[in-house]
């Protein structure tokens, strides 16, 4: 494990006192884009209360002065077992956006999942990540040449995986960005990967005539693909030897039938909340999915990872690995050190966590350090 730097007090440790820093810091449009669910947000307040039902039951006596916070991933050596989720439209937070976190990322050695919907290029952030692990996450364009475009790029860049988000034909019904008439796009955020894609370019913009406003609607015009099936991930699968990543299932048929098509990873997710208002938590679908892959395919679960104890439950129901999301958004408000610190904390965190519980390793978590309250 890498030194962790000496816990600064400029910053707040708690996650809910990063939710109010950020929200004293951004405009009300920036602030509700993060933080809110879809719908009447009962699946965002359901993520939460998933892991406040699951209770941990320590065992003690354990030698616990060696540890050991690694994983390993798509046959990958991680130094921690989580991973910063794939979030677009980080400029929105801070100027620096992506950079910022990926360089954060890069320092703490923590694996970082680019969004399509970046402010910084693939490239850019492939070049600051190095070779600490790190994945491009594809919204598949409802254009076949720039998706292959990108993934090419994502290749070329030295990308580790592909991660395909699988649950946004669409964008969920998000009453607050509504309210708020707030879409991120429209400031410019998160179109660094479109307009600087040669394919997109020459099919959108072949004479670089058109204004801002105009190649926002030309990239929300192919943003989503609808008619996006397995046959494309079949068709994926042929064109790239990177691992590939499914994000966004929920359901064990989805799971089976991802496992037995051979990709390499799912992520049980239900998208921070943001998808489809009422279903299922990721931490609630995960015991389900885990069996019925038996160890085929990579497990990865997010939505309501804020601290180290949360980390330790999902791996005791199985998971290989976990996506940090809004909390290291949160901490860009403060640019690069404000994320470094939140990866430092939780850091600290899990690992004082794991001692306690009684492990020296995640993969010694399992269904005995665990127990569901209030379910029959
Ligand atoms: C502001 C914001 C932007 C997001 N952007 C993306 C994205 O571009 N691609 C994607 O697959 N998921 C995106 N997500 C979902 C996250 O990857 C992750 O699934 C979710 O944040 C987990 O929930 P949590 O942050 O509450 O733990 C976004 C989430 C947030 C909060």
């Amino acid at each position: 494990m890498t030194s962790i730097d000496r816990l600064s007090t400029d910053y707040p440790f708690s996650y809910q006192d990063w939710e109010l820093r950020c929200q004293k810091q951004l405009d009300q449009g920036a602030f509700g884009y993060i933080q809110s669910g879809s719908g009447a947000e009962t699946t965002l307040d359901q993520n939460d209360l998933a892991f406040e039902r699951l209770a941990l039951i320590p065992k003690v006596l354990k030698d616990v002065s060696k540890r050991d916070l690694s994983v390993s991933l798509f046959d990958r050596h991680h130094q921690f077992p989580f991973l910063m989720a794939p979030v677009g439209f980080q400029a929105i937070v801070h100027p620096d956006g992506e950079k910022a976190s990926a360089r954060a990322a890069r320092k703490q050695g923590v694996p970082y999942i680019a969004s399509t919907v970046s402010s910084a290029s693939i490239e850019e952030i492939s070049d600051i990540m190095s070779d600490c692990p790190h994945y491009f996450q594809l919204y598949w364009p409802n254009d076949q040449a720039v998706a292959e475009s990108f993934i090419k790029r994502a290749e070329a860049a030295g990308y580790h995986g592909i991660v395909v988000t699988v649950d946004t034909p669409f964008l969920g019904w998000r009453e607050v960005d509504m309210t708020n008439q707030y879409f991120p796009m429209q400031t410019g955020a998160g179109i660094a990967n479109f307009v600087t894609d040669p394919v997109f370019n020459q099919r959108y913009n072949p004479d670089f005539s058109l204004s801002q406003t105009e190649i926002i609607q030309s990239i929300r015009s192919i943003l989503f693909k609808q008619n996006l099936t397995w046959e494309n991930i079949k068709w994926l699968q042929e064109i790239t030897d990177l691992p590939i990543i499914l994000k966004g299932i929920l359901h064990v048929d989805d799971a089976k039938k991802a496992a037995e098509l051979g990709v390499d990873g799912i992520i049980v997710s239900n998208h921070g909340g943001r998808q489809l208002d009422g279903v299922i938590s990721g931490l609630e679908a995960l015991p389900a999915i885990v069996e019925a892959v038996d160890d085929k395919v990579a497990v990865l679960v997010d939505g309501g990872i804020r601290r180290g104890a949360d980390i330790l439950k999902a791996f005791a129901l199985g998971a290989h690995a976990v996506l940090l999301g809004r909390p290291y958004v949160y901490g860009l408000v403060d640019g690069q050190g404000g994320v470094t610190a939140v990866l430092n904390n939780l850091i600290k965190d899990l690992d004082t966590s794991l001692a306690i519980v009684g492990v020296n390793s995640l993969a010694q978590l399992n269904r005995d350090y665990i127990k569901w309250l209030g379910y029959n």
